[in-house]
């Protein structure tokens, strides 16, 4: 633990000065496309992501390094889903070497050996998805019976199994057009666990979707309910902008990019057939340059999700000092044991 402790004070200062200059922070990584899932909302299960491949640990070592050429990332690893790629622990723990791995899941195939290993390997946040309060709703959109009694018992596993108190687990929505009624409910399940509630905004852009924005105000609803629950952890300056309010210039390519399980670099999950150079191979810097250039001629509005609407309001937002209280509270530690 003490090794764990000393190496992430070195990252977090290093961290802190590109948070502060505003440069790269933030990495999008899907180490597979992969899923057990059949998701109404996500296209990442079908047909054309099928061949893809998938990121090896010793690939995923070279990423951690060259990423580090530009500083200390929060790399959120998903997919697909993320666990079911077999070298998941290795890849984590290649990333902690300089990083800050977070993760998003389904939830299906968390084991209480494998969650132990995964907090062990370095993880320093998971979040498992759960759109609606209704289990038959949720297994519905997620195309998969169960899924909702999975999710819940993997947010249990893993609040528990836990090995430092930075490390945190969530639950997940995606605000859609049916499900702004089940986040009070699911704040209530987050309550109960001890745990914190996330939530981000349906991207239509994300292939060809049909919009399922929700018309029922959601940024007003969202905000009262923050005001409420404490448990309720998501950025007030993200949540402010969920009612149809056109997103600013959007932060991608410069603050945070993506890159996919064969080491293609973009600077958006959402722009993945536009890479602008391999991680594996090209310069980092090179990658880096391009990717300044992508961000300067992009005029994307399409979506808000939270990679992009969170960075937004914790470096460029209105009121910057309220959204780093509310960063604080989305990373502060939770004692091992204990609830938020
Ligand atoms: C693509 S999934 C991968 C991780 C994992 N398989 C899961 O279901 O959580 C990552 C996150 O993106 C969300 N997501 C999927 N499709 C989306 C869309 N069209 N708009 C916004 N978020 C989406 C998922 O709900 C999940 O929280």
């Amino acid at each position: 633990m003490f090794s764990l402790i000393r190496n992430t004070s070195g990252k977090k200062l290093r961290f802190a000065r590109n948070f502060l200059t505003r440069r790269m922070v933030h990495v999008n990584l899907q180490i597979l496309y992969n899923c057990n899932f059949r998701c109404g909302i996500c296209d990442f299960w079908k047909e054309e992501y099928r061949d893809k491949g998938r990121l090896s640990a010793a690939e995923a070592a070279i990423v951690s390094d060259k990423l580090n050429e530009i500083g200390p990332q929060i790399i959120s690893v998903g997919g697909g889903e993320p666990m079911l790629h077999p070298e998941l622990i290795e890849i984590t723990r290649a990333l902690a070497k300089h990083h800050f791995p977070v993760m998003i899941t389904n939830g299906s195939l968390v084991t209480e050996s494998l969650a132990r290993q995964l907090w062990q390997a370095g993880m320093m946040e998971i979040s498992v998805s759960l759109d609606y309060s209704d289990p038959a709703n949720h297994d519905a959109q997620r195309g998969k019976a169960g899924a909702f009694a999975q999710g819940l018992e993997a947010l249990r596993i893993l609040h528990e199994t836990r090995t430092h108190p930075e490390q945190r687990v969530n639950m997940i929505s995606v605000i859609m057009d049916d499900n702004l009624d089940d986040v009070e409910p699911l704040i209530g399940l987050c309550q109960e666990l001890g745990i914190t509630y996330l939530v981000t905004l349906y991207s239509h852009s994300r292939g060809n979707k049909p919009g399922r924005e929700s018309s029922a105000d959601p940024g007003r609803r969202l905000l009262e309910l923050k005001k409420r629950h404490r448990h309720f952890v998501a950025l007030r300056g993200y949540l402010e902008k969920f009612s149809g309010s056109t997103p600013g210039r959007c932060h991608a390519g410069r603050n945070l990019c993506n890159i996919d399980c064969r080491g293609q670099v973009s600077f958006c999950i959402d722009r993945l057939g536009h890479p602008v150079g391999n991680i594996l191979t090209d310069d980092t810097r090179e990658i880096e340059h391009r990717l300044l250039e992508s961000h300067q001629t992009n005029e994307c509005r399409d979506c808000w999700t939270s990679c992009r609407g969170s960075i937004e309001s914790v470096l460029y937002g209105r009121h910057r000092l309220l959204n780093a209280w509310d960063y604080y509270q989305m990373t502060r530690p939770v004692p091992l044991g204990g609830k938020f």
